[in-house]
């Protein structure tokens, strides 16, 4: 990763390959948006902008010499998309994402923020690293940026600098792991190995204990439905428990995920084109662990229970079969009638198994159905639940700048799973696969706190890279998680 600081500066005073200025519009046509130190450099800045053609669209980049007065060998002009008034600090994140992405063979970079306030300070440092992002386990990728340096007119203590550029570091860090676990082809991230890199942070972090679930140990103690999803490929499944327990803390939050490493649809097998990225069907509980670690070393004030739900769907002479009963670990039974349909069985699993800790809420995180892509598109997550737990997640995720919306649990479609020789089946009707899908899970937490968020579409990007977030697996819904444990945690 990139390496991150903060200094107090005025931006011509900046020494660096580039400096990046963000660009927001106004009644008046577009502005450099930079702190006022040193009026004339700055107003030289504005005056260049029209002959340019410099845009204010998100993430459109001009580079430029720097006009003379300014320390800096470049200027980068970005555009965050915003009017000065309505710009927040997670439009500076996006709009310095993707000009850090769009700067690659650059080796240091300034980002100029013209706001003293720490919260703007850290969108723009954790925007920088989020941009700086590639995957080069495959290929030889542009290096990234080796300094980001964010200018400002803060006057902050160093420790306090350093305390923000540490944030930025462990939140960056978990996106980006959840992007490169994504990234992953399902050859080399089996529900073994997984829990392999699991068990890896139990030891290399000190707060961090994990236990993992084997395929007999899962056979023992009855988790009927990771068993069944699992049972028709070579590569076991596992059930992994990742817990944080944190110094004084009254309340414990539990985080479920479904980590199908490869998903073909079972014997319900899937089209050749809908299989293409079914390595990434695993996000959710790539999401959930690394929100724990980063969680951990943030040192937050609540305890923490991350539970991954692994197993790898395949057809095969052992797999189950459309008709077959599966008894879940809570003993409900379900009729198999669509082994495409397996997400919903190892979260069934999973969240019967976390809210028997009594927990004081449970969150899960799913590529869980096509319908939420229908529904609301490539970034934007669906989120349902019981109403408090839902709304706080929506809250959260505004306060992140990420994008989920509230979505029901309507009862009239439960008789969709009406089965004649279980509880239930695991695929309901045709309409409102993702609201089905969530209530099909409801029936696994009992009377816990519970939302579920359904981040098909936002989990991995397959048209251009936008603001922050690359081509390939996001990393969608961590800072949303750590927004939502850090206001639990405030409450406490
Ligand atoms: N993993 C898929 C959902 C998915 C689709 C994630 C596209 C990301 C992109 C899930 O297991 C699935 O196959 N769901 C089915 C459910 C249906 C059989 C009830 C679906 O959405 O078609
Ligand atoms: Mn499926
Ligand atoms: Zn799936």
């Amino acid at each position: 990763m990139s390496e991150l600081n903060f200094i107090q500066q005025a931006p011509d005073k900046t020494t660096a390959n580039v400096l990046v200025v963000p660009v927001v519009t106004g009644a008046d046509g577009v502005h450099a948006h930079v702190a006022d130190l040193s009026k004339k450099a700055v107003t030289s800045l504005d005056a260049l902008l029209p002959t340019l053609g410099v845009s204010g669209k998100l993430g459109s980049l001009t580079r430029i010499p720097a006009p003379s007065g300014f320390s800096a060998e470049t200027i980068a002009f970005v555009g965050t998309g915003k009017d000065a008034d309505a710009l927040e600090a997670t439009d500076l994140r996006e709009a310095f994402g993707a000009a850090v992405r769009g700067l690659s063979h650059v080796s240091h970079v300034a980002l100029a923020v013209a706001s003293d306030d720490p919260e703007t300070l850290y969108q723009a440092g954790l925007g920088g690293l989020l941009g700086a992002y590639t995957f080069g386990d495959y290929k030889v990728q542009p290096a990234p940026a080796e300094q980001i340096t964010v200018v400002s007119p803060a006057k902050l203590k160093k420790a306090e600098f350093d305390a923000l550029a540490d944030e930025a570091e462990i939140v960056a860090e978990a996106v980006c792991e959840v992007r490169n676990l994504v990234n992953i082809p399902a050859s080399d991230l089996t529900p073994v190995k997984f829990a392999d890199i699991a068990e890896a942070y139990g030891k290399s972090e000190k707060s961090l204990s994990v236990r993992v679930w084997d395929e007999n140990e899962l056979e023992k103690d009855g988790f009927g439905g990771i068993l069944g999803v699992g049972q028709g490929s070579v590569n076991p499944p596992r059930l992994v428990r990742v817990e944080y327990k944190a110094r004084g803390a009254k309340s414990t939050l539990a985080l479920v995920g479904k980590g199908i490493t490869f998903d073909s649809g079972g014997l319900s097998i899937k089209p050749a084109k809908s299989m293409e990225t079914m390595k990434t069907d695993m996000t959710g509980a790539a999401t959930v662990l690394e929100t724990v670690v980063a969680a951990s070393r943030l040192g937050v004030k609540t305890n923490l229970v991350a539970w991954l739900c692994l197993a790898e769907n395949m057809p095969s002479g052992s797999a189950t079969r459309p008709g077959d009963v599966l008894t879940m670990y809570s003993g409900r039974t379900v009729e198999v009638n669509n082994t495409d349909a397996e997400g919903r069985l190892v979260l069934g699993d999973g969240l019967a198994r976390a809210v028997e800790e009594k927990p004081d809420a449970v969150i899960d995180v799913a590529t869980l159905t096509g319908a939420q892509i229908v529904a609301l598109g490539g970034r934007i997550s669906g989120v349902m639940g019981t109403d408090e737990t839902r709304n706080e997640i929506i809250e959260a995720a505004d306060a992140a700048g990420e994008g989920m919306w509230p979505m029901p649990l309507p009862d009239h479609l439960k008789s969709g799973f009406d089965s004649l020789v279980a509880d239930t089946k695991n695929s309901g009707g045709r309409g409102g696969g993702m609201l089905s899908a969530g209530l099909f899970l409801a029936e696994f937490v009992g009377d816990t706190p519970w939302a579920h968020i359904d981040i098909a579409g936002p989990s991995f990007n397959e048209e251009g890279p936008f603001g922050s977030t690359p081509k390939g697996g996001t990393g969608v819904a961590v800072q949303t998680l750590l927004a939502w444990i850090e206001s639990h945690t405030a409450e406490a």
